[in-house]
């Protein structure tokens, strides 16, 4: 069985994001949720006065499991920064922690994002490249959509079914 975790990078902990991740896994799942605001992870920093900060036990945690599950509004058109603070930090693992680097790859990642206007263009690409480049496997992206236009709403049960697929 695929041993799955949900990093969430929001600007708010039980927020939309939260309530769309629940809205696939629900209730009672044993998926681990971390949230990134529980932690402090500074952003990418060329001389790596940060390494003794949360990022690089956190990357340990997550080497255990098979499946990642990033979690993110979109916040004009893309990523958080609290999720680009995370992707950003994997320099880290090419330049200080290469052998932490290493494990991840064959790691399998998924993309949650809620949003509540449009979907945005182009929001996998950072992904997916950055997925190509660590040498993790992506496996693609629910948009969950959190808010009222009927429009929007009818797309809500594939996106569901689509990250249940892969995460439940
Ligand atoms: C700063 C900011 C920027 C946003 N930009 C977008 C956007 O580009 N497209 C969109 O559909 N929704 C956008 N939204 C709406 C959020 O994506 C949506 O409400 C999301 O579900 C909020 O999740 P949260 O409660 O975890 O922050 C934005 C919200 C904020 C606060």
């Amino acid at each position: 069985m695929t041993k799955a975790i949900i990093i969430l990078g929001s600007s708010r902990g039980k927020g939309e994001t939260w309530h769309a991740i629940h809205e696939v896994i629900g209730n009672q799942s044993s998926i681990p949720l971390i949230d990134l605001n529980d932690l402090s992870i500074s952003p990418y920093d060329y001389e790596h006065s940060n390494q003794n900060d949360d990022y690089i036990p956190l990357i340990e945690k997550l080497v255990a499991y098979d499946l990642i599950v990033l979690a993110t509004p979109v916040y004009w058109y893309t990523m958080s920064a609290q999720m680009k603070i995370f992707i950003d930090r994997l320099s880290d693992l090419l330049e200080i922690r290469k052998d932490l680097g290493r494990k991840l790859r064959g790691k399998k990642i998924f993309i949650l994002a809620s949003f509540s206007t449009s979907l945005p263009k182009g929001f996998e690409d950072a992904f997916s490249q950055t997925c190509d480049y660590m040498g993790m496997e992506y496996l693609g992206c629910s948009f969950i959509y959190r808010g009222m236009d009927p429009a929007l709403l009818e797309t809500k049960a594939n996106q569901i079914a689509l990250a249940k697929n892969v995460m439940v």
